[in-house]
């Protein structure tokens, strides 16, 4: 599906942040392991999250939806029963990488996984190679790829040093720690979003992080009654980045996840000059308990002139899903602005370097590509043109809000792919420009 985007003259009004992706994928695999019924409030229910209550269910879970919530009957955290044919991911590559920290523990059963044309492009050894040094037994295609098989086995706790920062592996190492024998570690070469680590907690497993490193002992059960899942920050970054592009623009985002490991994006954007304004939580100076719960802020944001900026590599993973934004806004700005050490962008649901160098070099940026990141000279705007989404919902975003922003519009190729993160994305648009 086509969609064009044009010019707007300002953006005014109030929306609240659609769902958060990655902890409604928690929320479900969480509730699935629970013995106890667990209530989710403020479930995503967009493409990737349905492919994960769907792998659930299969797994044996009932999830009833009732209004605003969900209630998931979990089967425990040693009783997921073998499927019918293949666990289907879809596009959803956390569920890919999370699920099987769960199913390596089994013992006796196996599972197969596979999703779309996007996701078998798409990495599996990187958690392959811990669960097998825990004792896992993984089968993939060119050992590298997705059909894989995960064949249950005893596992055994292992210390992990993470080669790259990666939030999914860090979870799948987690999850299959809390069902091996001894204690499970893994050690963090910078931080990256911490949901497991604080869902885990509330559900009242010992989970302890001391610098770098994260402990969980073997666990007997996940003690979750309720959980509210709060708005995206990667989903709301859209709308401030929407906010901050278009001339005369005012507006405020309700509802936002504040956890500091997925705030980056505003950081980086107050740095470039933006008038982005919410309780965030604070970067923590040293050592802390790992919170129980997840803060929520609003955020009040206005258009104004940026300047460029650098972004170095312990910042990627807290601003990995909004990178293509920070591009975004750089075009925008005066100078230059350079992002190092994110070559785990070419692993995203499409080689996010290079469907964003190319994608907005071809709406009139001055962009070029680096093994690591990319390099912008901001011209003040854009001119327009036609984006391509690969595929990927985050690129069809980004060529929207490039749209309303820039002097003739923006046509964007696969808009569709829109739904996999956030359905109400058009809507959520329109409200903005008739408030
Ligand atoms: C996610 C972690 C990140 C992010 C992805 C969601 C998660 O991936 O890009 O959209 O929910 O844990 P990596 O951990 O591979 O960096």
């Amino acid at each position: 599906m086509n969609v064009r985007f044009d010019p707007v003259d300002r953006l005014r009004g109030t929306v609240a942040a659609a769902p958060d992706k990655s902890l409604s994928h928690r929320a479900a695999m969480f509730g699935a392991m629970a013995q106890d019924p667990v209530r989710v409030t403020g479930y995503l229910m967009a493409e990737d999250t349905i492919s994960t209550l769907n792998a659930m269910r299969a797994l044996g879970a009932l999830v009833e939806e009732r209004g605003d919530e969900l209630v998931i009957r979990g089967v425990g955290l040693r009783e997921p029963r073998e499927v019918d044919g293949l666990i289907d991911v879809g596009n959803a590559g956390t569920l890919m990488r999370l699920l099987p920290g769960w199913l390596a523990a089994q013992e006796g059963r196996s599972w197969t996984f596979d999703g779309d044309a996007s996701i078998r492009k798409r990495p599996v050894d990187r958690v392959a190679a811990p669960l097998r040094e825990m004792g896992g037994v993984i089968e993939a295609r060119d050992d590298r790829f997705p059909p894989f098989t995960v064949r249950g086995a005893r596992l055994r706790g292992i210390e992990y040093a993470l080669p790259v920062a990666s939030a999914q592996v860090k979870s799948c190492v987690l999850m299959a720690g809390m069902l091996a024998d001894g204690t499970t570690t893994v050690v963090e070469p910078v931080p990256s979003r911490d949901h497991t680590e604080r869902m885990l907690a509330a559900a009242g497993v010992s989970i302890v992080r001391s610098g770098s490193r994260i402990t969980v002992p073997q666990a007997d059960e996940l003690e979750l009654d309720a959980l509210v899942v709060p708005g995206d920050p990667s989903s709301a970054a859209f709308m401030l980045a929407a906010g901050v592009l278009v001339p005369g623009s005012r507006l405020v985002v309700t509802n936002c996840g504040a956890n500091w490991t997925r705030t980056g994006f505003m950081r980086i954007a107050q740095r470039m000059g933006a008038v982005v304004v919410g309780d965030f939580e604070p970067v923590p100076a040293g050592d802390v308990a790992i919170p129980t719960s997840e803060p929520l802020t609003d955020i009040d944001v206005t258009a104004g002139p940026l300047v460029g900026t650098t972004v170095e590599a312990d910042e990627v993973p807290l601003a990995i899903d909004e990178l293509p934004l920070v591009a975004l806004l750089a075009c925008f700005a005066e100078g230059e602005t350079v992002v190092r050490g994110a070559e785990e962008l070419r692993f995203k649901e499409s080689d996010r370097i290079e469907a964003v160098v190319t994608g907005l070099r071809g709406l009139g940026a001055d962009i070029e590509g680096t093994p690591d990141g990319f390099v912008v000279q901001g011209t003040g705007g854009l001119r327009g043109g036609v984006i391509e989404s690969h595929g990927d919902h985050r690129l069809a975003m980004l060529g929207a809000i490039a749209g309303m922003a820039s002097l003739e519009g923006v046509e964007v190729v696969g808009m569709e792919t829109a739904a996999v993160s956030y359905p109400g994305f058009q809507d959520d648009i329109a409200g903005l420009l008739t408030s």
